[in-house]
């Protein structure tokens, strides 16, 4: 089996600054390349900007901007964002590079081959903020504005000449892939979605406009941009290279191994990308996976609702480790959920500082203590002792499988759980009452701080910065992690020097009033 996988974010619009919806996108993304790589893999991992269309050019003739110069500004905000995430990207595309343009026009000009494009007017309802066009029954009237009833943004009607693509002929075959490949969509509820949506009849998709400027030029036919999504989607192939003959990252890469995206736009991932890539004779990514969106309150946090935690803000005050694991936990993936300061303070306080600081702290000081600052030796394990180990072991596959099908909440409830347990198994043998029984005492100290290497490696792709300071418990860096040995408790060496640590987590101090 191959050991390659290839994971997308959504390449976002840099019409206005990045917020904790993109970096929630990101961080979910990032925590599963980190987890393929310690399982062995090699990955490719690409995030970007969506640089072209109407909406960009209208924000920068808002801010009397041309609209290159206003998307280097913004698309290097978001790149900057990925080091302040600590995203372990291994790519980032803007869609106005070149290596891309030629891409689309590539693909363009294989969809005409086939057959596929033809020339003739488009009407109806375009919503310049989701790049969308809706039929007539996705809209509705809310204070005298005819707005989309999915995303509630305002629809223009238009009018204009436009290059169709014969999506309706596609439909047969999409529902043939969905049913042959029933993970294609995750989670199912959305896939669901998705089949109505097909099953009540494709119509063919204007892929290009001739009313404004600001995208890439339809091959032979210069009055003509082509629609964003088509450039947009396009990406996932030419950060791979694929005009190359013979490249080399198309190869190795493709079909990608899981486009993660919000829920908003499954329509364009979970249809028209596909149809795209079939009339094309692509192969089809595996997944794609649309997760649910933060909400502030009961709304989706966005710009234009006005209702946006800046997370560059939330970083300062709190760090980034504790909102990556609090945008892991809290927010049950697949759904929406809520951010709030005060259940960020929660998570820091119970979970990473009481619950794993805590068994870090309490461990590495006994064994300071009472193991002369060394690994001890073990003589036997117990039953209680094998018990606690084992469950990793036990899970191993278990683990694999469940990361396999994206399921973020299995993972973190199984760290909770063995957290919980190391800290009840650390409390229970009391190892301060062993000092008659030296084996006893070693016995479980070392299995409490094999509980920390397994708890921490699989920490790691989720609060990558910490657990390289708790690694310096056992002199080991982030290169020693690999998923494979949290099944084996004979990993830490009798004798290797225990060090101490600072403290991991701050408890924040509630005031209540
Ligand atoms: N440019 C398109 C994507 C093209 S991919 C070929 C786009 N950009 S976006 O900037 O508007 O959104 C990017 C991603 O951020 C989407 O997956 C969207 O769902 C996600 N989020 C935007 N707001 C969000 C929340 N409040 N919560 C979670 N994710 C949300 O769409």
């Amino acid at each position: 089996m191959s050991k390659n996988f290839y994971i997308s974010t959504p390449i976002y619009y840099p019409s206005a600054n990045p917020h904790m919806g993109h970096a929630y996108s990101s961080i979910i993304a990032d925590f599963f390349a980190r987890f393929k790589r310690i399982d062995g893999y090699d990955v490719c991992f690409l995030t970007g900007t969506d640089e072209h269309g109407l909406k960009i050019q209208r924000a920068a003739e808002k801010k009397g901007e041309d609209p290159q110069s206003f998307c280097n500004e913004i698309s290097q905000t978001f790149r900057n964002l990925t080091e302040v995430l600590n995203l372990s990207n291994t790519d980032f595309i803007r869609t106005t590079e070149e290596r891309h343009k030629k891409t689309v026009q590539y693909l363009w000009s294989q969809l005409e081959k086939n057959g596929d494009i033809y020339l003739s007017k488009y009407s109806g309802w375009y919503s310049v903020s989701d790049e969308a066009f809706y039929n007539t029954d996705e809209i509705e009237e809310k204070n005298g504005k005819k707005v989309s009833i999915s995303s509630g943004s305002s629809v223009e009607w238009i009018e204009e000449e436009s290059y169709f693509f014969k999506l309706s002929k596609w439909q047969d075959k999409l529902l043939k892939h969905y049913e042959e490949n029933k993970d294609f969509i995750l989670p199912k509820s959305r896939k669901n979605e998705v089949i109505s949506f097909v099953k009540s009849g494709l119509k063919d998709l204007s892929i290009s406009r001739r009313t404004f400027s600001w995208g890439i030029k339809v091959p032979n036919n210069s009055d003509h941009v082509i629609y964003v999504w088509l450039d947009a989607l396009t990406n996932y192939i030419s950060a791979l290279n694929y005009v190359e003959t013979n490249s080399k990252s198309y190869k190795k890469f493709w079909p990608a191994s899981v486009h993660l995206i919000g829920k908003d736009i499954l329509r364009f991932h979970a249809v028209y990308w596909p149809a795209f890539l079939m009339a094309a004779n692509i192969p089809l990514p595996l997944r794609v996976y649309g997760h649910g969106w933060i909400l502030s309150g009961d709304e989706k946090m966005s710009k234009s609702k006005g209702n946006i935690l800046d997370p560059l803000e939330i970083i300062k005050t709190y760090g980034l480790d504790p909102l990556r694991y609090y945008l892991i936990k809290e927010v049950s993936f697949g759904n929406d959920g809520n951010i709030s300061k005060e259940k960020l303070e929660n998570c820091i306080n119970s979970d990473l500082a009481n619950n794993f600081g805590n068994l870090c702290q309490r461990v590495t000081a006994f064994a300071q203590k009472n193991c002369s600052a060394k690994v001890p030796k073990i003589i036997k394990f117990n039953k209680e002792d094998l018990e606690m180990l084992n469950k990793f072991t036990n899970n191993l596959e278990n683990i694999r499988n469940e990361i396999d099908k994206q399921n973020v909440n299995f993972y973190i409830d199984f760290i909770v759980n063995a957290l919980f347990e190391a800290n009840k198994y650390f409390n229970d043998q009391e190892p301060w009452k062993k000092k008659e029984d030296l084996d006893r005492l070693n016995t479980i100290v070392y299995t409490s701080l094999e509980m920390i290497r397994k708890i921490s490696f699989m920490l790691y792709p989720i609060i990558p910065q910490t657990i390289n300071k708790v690694l310096k418990i056992f002199n080991l860096d982030s290169n020693a992690i690999s998923l494979e040995s949290i099944a084996s408790h004979d990993k830490l060496r009798s004798g290797e020097p225990i060090n101490k640590i600072d403290i991991l987590f701050k408890k924040i101090e509630k005031n209540n009033d």
